[in-house]
């Protein structure tokens, strides 16, 4: 059912924990299967992800297609990050069952949510990046707890 390197990612997720004083984060959630994905960013100055992580308390897909988003973002200007939709997501895990394919929405709106969270701190207007849908800071103490 799954591939071998979801199987790699959910087994072995890289860039898993959090960034202290982040430049931005990112909380999403799927309101049918309850799955929750937060992403931290550190941007530097000159709108490069120097650093990224996450933690998602979900499926193994949501496992997955978050360590891959990680693996993805690190390293890439701003711009270019917004624009790494979910099907890249899944193309670099060779695929997802098409059960899973919302798992992998989550990870590029946790992404989109947390520069949004950077561009708003930072009083920045990033082309293209649209408000967060949803806003679920109700839950963030309830995810704290989980970890
Ligand atoms: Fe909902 Fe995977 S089953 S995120």
């Amino acid at each position: 059912m799954y591939s071998e390197k979801v199987m790699d990612h959910f087994t072995n997720p890289r860039n898993v924990g959090e960034i202290e004083n982040a430049s931005g984060v990112g909380t999403v959630g799927n309101a049918k299967c309850g799955d929750i994905m937060r992403i931290f960013l550190d941007i530097d100055d000159n709108g490069i992800i120097n650093d990224v992580k996450f933690k998602t308390f979900g499926c193994g897909a949501a496992v997955a297609t978050s360590s891959m988003a990680t693996e993805l973002v690190k390293g890439k200007k701003v711009e270019e990050a917004l624009k790494i939709t979910n099907k890249a997501v899944m193309d670099a895990l060779d695929g997802l069952p098409p059960v899973k394919v919302h798992c992998s929405l989550l990870a590029e709106e946790a992404i989109h949510a947390a520069l949004w969270d950077y561009a708003e701190k930072n009083n920045l207007k990033i082309e293209g990046l649209k408000k967060p849908k949803s806003d679920i800071n109700e839950e963030e103490e309830e995810i704290k707890e989980e970890y």
